[in-house]
Order: structure tokens, then sequence, then C-alpha cells
């Protein structure tokens, strides 16, 4: 196996010197951009390497294990690779070797939480981010995993996100990946009840599935200020209709499907 350690380039030696007291050498160094350094160890013993790993992320290190031959590498390779969305915004993990020197509004994201872009529940609302955000917007990223949602609202404009998560990992990874991209001062990350979340939101993203959607309805409706959308998705085309129902009295924007995903767009009426 290989340890892979993500680092910026002022902590590359500490990084090496760290492994070396953890009786590892680790020379090989690469950078996959300008910003980005990646410390390669290999270690022979698969348990020793996940040992590794383990306490290098307890200690604040973007660390990971890797296979270092066959199959495995050629699918570490390809789930490793960034996401584009369209010429504005790309998301990858802080390990990934590929260069990454000339992507667009890059977001990288550390270990935990969940949700890296890939899935078609997270790209529907990604998708809707790109198309609607134009900037200065208050964003409620409700069931933030890795906070992957409230990060892209961020890169495209969005002044700040306040993301809810029930899971204190989730939290935790979205605040670390906010401090990762340098977003912390905009990012709020909390397991607080939604029904003690105040404020006025001009955009909702919630992937979080039929029941939960269905469950915080009248939170959701609250919580979106008069002429905000709110986007909900983890569902399936044929859930939307129902879902809208319980949305009312927010009126319905668009609906989009991915396969057996959709998304649902929601709009608040402005009060007079
Ligand atoms: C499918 S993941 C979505 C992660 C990320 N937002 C994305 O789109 O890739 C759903 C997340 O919602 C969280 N979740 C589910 N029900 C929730 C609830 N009622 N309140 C807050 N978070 C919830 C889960 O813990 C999980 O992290």
């Amino acid at each position: 196996m290989i340890v892979v350690v993500a680092a910026r380039e002022g902590e590359v030696a500490g990084i090496q010197a760290r492994l070396g007291e953890l009786g590892v050498c680790a020379p090989r160094v690469e950078a996959p951009s300008a910003s980005r350094r990646l410390v390669f160890a290999t270690v022979d013993d698969d348990w020793e390497a996940e040992r590794l790993a383990v306490a290098l992320r307890a200690e604040g290190h973007l660390a990971v294990t890797r296979p270092d031959s066959g199959p495995r590498v050629d699918a570490w390779m390809r789930h490793t690779e960034p996401i584009m969305f369209g010429d504005r915004l790309s998301v990858c993990f802080a390990w990934s070797e590929h260069d990454r020197s000339g992507l667009p509004g890059l977001i990288e994201l550390g270990p935990g939480g969940f949700g890296n872009g890939e899935h078609p529940a997270t790209r529907l609302l990604v998708e809707q981010l790109l198309e609607r955000i134009s900037g200065g917007e208050r964003v409620l990223d409700l069931g933030c995993g890795s906070g992957v949602l409230g990060l892209c609202a961020v890169e495209l404009g969005a002044s700040r996100v306040v993301a809810v998560d029930l899971k204190p990992e989730a939290v935790a990874a979205t605040f670390r990946n906010a401090t990762l991209n340098g977003m912390d001062q905009r990012v709020e990350a909390t397991v607080a009840p939604l029904a003690t979340i105040d404020g006025a939101f001009d955009v909702i993203v919630a992937n979080v599935g039929r029941a939960a959607i269905v469950e915080l309805a009248p939170q959701l409706i609250r919580l979106l200020a008069p002429g905000g959308w709110l986007a909900v998705s983890g569902i399936s085309p044929p859930q939307c209709s129902l879902v809208a129902g319980f949305l009312r009295p927010l009126v319905e924007v668009e609906q989009r499907a991915s396969g057996e995903w959709a998304a649902l767009v929601v709009g608040a009426p402005i009060r007079e």
C-alpha cells in the first residue's frame, strides 16, 4: 500500500519528518497543482499502512491509503479523477494525483462526510447552483455531508452558508473542507436541529431524500426568504409531485431528472 498525504508546499518537510518518526521513509513528492503537494510513503504491510493513515488523520493531516500495484490502482485513479461542472466549477479529492492546474473554480475535499459531487442526486443540485446563484445569497445546505454543495455555492458567489447535518462527523468534515478551501469565514456548520435555526435564506439545497424533506417541510418553508428558491433531491422522478404537495405554498419552478434520481425546485412568492 501507499500512504498519500496531501499538503501545502511549506508543510512537506514537516510531514516527511513526521513519517520518519513513525518509521517510514517518504522521499517521493508530486505537485498536481501549483499549490498542492502529495507526499508518498510505500508501506509493505496493508494493516500498518491503514494504521499510519489513521494516526496522521488524527493529527489533522489529509492522509489516505491507496493500492500500489495491480488493477486496483486503475480503479483508484478513476475514483480520484476531478469532477467538472461546466466551465466554472470542479471538485476533487485533495489527494488526487491527477493534474488539476487548469481546473476552473476548484473545490478540494478532504476525508469524511458524504458527497464528492459524483452522485446524480448531488450533481442535480450543483446544476441548480450553477444556473441560479447570482452572487451574495445566504444559503442553507441541509444534509451537508462533506459540505460539497455549500462550498460550491460559495465558489459561485454566495455570501454565507449555514450547513446542517444530523451527523457530527459530517459537520466536522464540512468545517474541515471549508477551512481547506479558505471558506471557513463564510461557512457555519452545525448539528443544530432545523427547528432551532433562525433567519431567512435566499437559497436552500437539501439532498436528504423524500422522508426527511417531507418531515422538515414546515421548517424549509419557514426558512426560505421571499423570492428565494429551494431545491431538494435524493428523490425519484415519481416522488416529485408528492414532495411538491408537502412544500406548498411554495410554488413549483422546475423538476429535473437524471436516471432514477430527480431534483425539484420550488420558489417562495415575493411578499407585497
Ligand atoms: C445523501 S447525503 C448528501 C450529502 C451532500 N449534501 C451531497 O449532496 O452530496 C445526505 C446527508 O443528509 C444527512 N441527513 C439526513 N437526514 C437529515 C436530517 N433530517 N437533518 C439533517 N441532516 C440529515 C445525512 O446525515 C447525510 O450526511
